[in-house]
């Protein structure tokens, strides 16, 4: 069942390609986005004042990515919920509210109970769930359904690049028909999504040079992901990959933040994954590495840039292939799935059986 791999979790970062062409295509039609196969129609779209994506985990910050290009792309106010928050809470919600629900099984109970709560106050609730049936899908007025296929690995990766693929159809739906996009312009971002698979192809072509570098990761007990932007949206997911399964303690920052307490944790050798793909950003994203490097961090920096060598910037560069900003986030997440798993097994352990976790959380 494993295809030859040593894991599923590898297999699952292999399957990307074809999980986001499976998810994206029948979704796109003439080069724009088209949901009439899930029967969602345009008007449910229309009239949106804000947005709320509630999920847990690595669905959560695949919102997370949603959010950033929703809100920055398209200028929808846009929240990300944590489940077992929302839950309990006092939901700010009208009926021009949008409250999109994500899961791969469909079956977190935490989620499925906050999208019980939702359907109290809004009939605009959408699911982008991956099992077909599963209850969060039944419950919710909508469903879009994502074509990962069966995930087994508990650390979840192409469940997520799908979501986040099934963001930025969403985010052009909402763009077109709130005329924040011109036809022209949801074209050519569509074309750009359905490149997505081949960059993904070249990206993981890199794997043996990123197992090589995480031999340097293998000793470490903590380590920092940090971006701007959707960068620092992705850090979070590549985060949470590294504990999970390497159980190395590992926190996501918005790069501008580290001054105001983090950096203080940066001391000789701790390792540092810095992502810099974001060209309005880029800059102050490279000032504050150049901070963290000279109190002695150990910087491995992913950018879209051909070779970088000066010592005082990083001391791993990985050089992502070309594409739009909001894309090249999925290079980058990919590089951050192959980090946490080639640190797993160089430690010796079993990415496919995480210590303490199980893959569906169907009890509080
Ligand atoms: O099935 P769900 O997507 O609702 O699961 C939510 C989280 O438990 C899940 O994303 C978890 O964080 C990942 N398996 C971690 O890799």
């Amino acid at each position: 069942q494993k295809d030859g791999y040593p894991h599923f979790m590898i297999k699952e970062i292999h399957e990307q390609p074809t999980a986001i062409t499976r998810t994206i295509t029948p979704r796109i039609k003439d080069s724009l986005p088209c949901f009439e196969d899930d029967n969602i129609p345009d008007s449910f779209f229309e009239d949106i004042s804000d947005i709320t994506v509630v999920a847990c985990g690595t669905a959560m910050y695949a919102g997370m990515v949603g959010k950033a290009l929703l809100k920055n792309k398209f200028g929808i106010p846009v929240s990300v919920e944590i489940a077992s928050e929302f839950r309990y809470e006092q939901p700010v919600l009208t009926d021009r509210s949008m409250v999109i629900f994500v899961s791969q099984s469909g079956e977190t109970i935490d989620t499925l109970e906050a999208l019980r709560l939702a359907n109290k106050y809004t009939k605009k609730t959408l699911s982008i769930v991956n099992v077909k049936g599963s209850t969060i899908a039944r419950e919710s007025n909508y469903v879009l359904y994502t074509h990962a296929g069966p995930e087994i690995a508990v650390a979840s990766t192409k469940a997520y690049t799908v979501q986040v693929a099934s963001f930025y159809l969403i985010g052009c739906k909402i763009g077109l028909v709130s005329g924040r996009m011109t036809k022209e312009e949801a074209k050519t971002f569509i074309e750009n999504l359905q490149e997505v698979p081949n960059l993904i192809e070249s990206v993981i072509t890199q794997a043996p040079e990123i197992e090589q570098l995480t031999k340097r990761m293998t000793n470490a007990t903590n380590a920092f992901y940090i971006g701007r932007g959707l960068d620092y949206a992705l850090s979070m997911e590549g985060a949470l990959k590294l504990k999970e399964i390497s159980y190395i303690h590992a926190e996501a920052y918005a790069a501008g933040e580290l001054k105001h307490g983090t950096i203080a944790l940066i001391s000789e050798g701790v390792p540092v994954i810095a992502v810099a793909t974001q060209s309005h950003v880029y800059s102050k994203v490279i000032s504050n590495i150049r901070e963290v490097k000279a109190r002695g961090a150990y910087v491995i920096l992913l950018s879209k840039d051909k070779d970088i060598t000066d010592k005082s910037i990083c001391d791993v560069h990985i050089s992502l292939p070309q594409a739009p900003d909001e894309f090249v986030i999925f290079e980058s997440v990919i590089i951050c799935q192959l980090i946490a798993y080639y640190t797993s097994t160089g430690k010796g352990l079993n990415p496919d059986q995480p210590r303490n976790l199980a893959k569906s959380v169907t009890v509080e």
